[in-house]
């Protein structure tokens, strides 16, 4: 890892996720996560709540002190109160939430993102990025620019994009990402200002930063992860992952790559017994 205008290549050694924990500790020091996502959509019977609540799933197992899910599915809200995972917390949208915690928004989020984003990406100081909410955000010039605009004001992102997604934020296709994933990455990053993790096989974590008014880039490949992973699901897992490493400490960048690591980590080493699922994948996250 080097800190240059033009970023060379680095290999991921072993992760430090995160650290040690205290014995005289609480959950307020290892930080709030909260999901904005899982949209129903009854009129063509589809629901995609299970986005939301794996992100949220993840966030908890990542180790973070709480975990709030506000599901933009208002029946799904009301019908799941007491759901299996009793220790999330389910809230309404609610701007208050995001000016404290690490928010993730767009894992299964649909077209309901919309009216939420201009507010995010605003005030969250801490926002993660993923599926529709990327989508949201590539077909609008303005949201674009509200995303570009949040690294002056301190306020960092991370962006999760599959090819497609990072196909449609830079206005190409899919098949140009992929004939180059480390420049799609970087300038992804660059344009934004920000964290990006381009996954596929062999995510690239590509980061922007301002440090002391100077612009730092890095590139990393992650070396983690398999076929396994290629079910629905998973990326959602990745985004709660990200975010929950992020709110207890780490810097985005550090979430991401750490994040990326350990995501296909779990994945490599599977026992071949165990049924694999993106939400079984949550639960054996274990970052400590
Ligand atoms: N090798 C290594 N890693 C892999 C592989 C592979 N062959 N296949 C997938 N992965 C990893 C990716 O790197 C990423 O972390 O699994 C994750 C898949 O994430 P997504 O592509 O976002 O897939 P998914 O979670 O199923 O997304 C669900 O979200 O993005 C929207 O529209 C999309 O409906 C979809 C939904
Ligand atoms: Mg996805």
């Amino acid at each position: 890892h080097q800190q240059t205008n033009q970023p060379p290549l680095a290999l991921l050694s072993a992760p430090q996720l995160a650290p040690a924990r205290q014995h005289a500790c609480h959950k307020g020091v290892f930080g709030d996560v909260a999901i904005l996502g899982g949209e129903g959509l009854a009129e063509r019977g589809l629901s995609m709540v299970g986005a939301a609540w794996l992100a949220a799933l993840a966030a908890m197992h990542g180790g973070a002190g709480r975990v709030m899910l506000a599901l933009l599915d208002a029946e799904q809200h009301a019908n799941q109160a007491g759901s299996a995972w009793p220790e999330i917390m389910l809230r309404k949208p609610n701007a208050q939430d995001w000016s404290s915690a690490t928010v993730v928004c767009g894992c299964g989020g649909g077209l309901a993102v919309a009216p939420w984003l201009p507010t995010l990406l605003a005030q969250a100081p801490r926002l993660v990025l993923d599926a529709d909410a990327l989508n949201t955000v590539a077909a609008s010039t303005d949201l674009m620019q509200q995303l570009a605009a949040r690294a002056a004001r301190g306020q960092a992102t991370v962006l999760t994009p599959h090819p497609l997604e990072a196909a449609r934020l830079l206005q190409t296709d899919t098949a140009r990402i992929q004939a180059d994933r480390l420049q799609a990455a970087s300038e992804l990053a660059q344009k934004f200002a920000c964290t990006v993790v381009l996954k596929g096989s062999g995510s690239v974590i590509a980061c922007n930063a301002l440090d002391s008014k100077q612009r730092t880039s890095s590139l990393w490949i992650n070396p983690t992860g398999n076929a396994l992973l290629a079910t629905g699901g998973t990326g959602d897992v990745l985004a709660g992952l990200i975010a929950s490493l992020w709110a207890q400490g780490l810097s985005a960048q550090q979430a991401a790559i750490q994040g990326a690591y350990r995501h296909g980590q779990v994945a490599d080493q599977w026992p071949a017994e165990r049924p694999f699922s993106a939400s079984a994948l949550a639960q054996h996250l274990r970052t400590r």
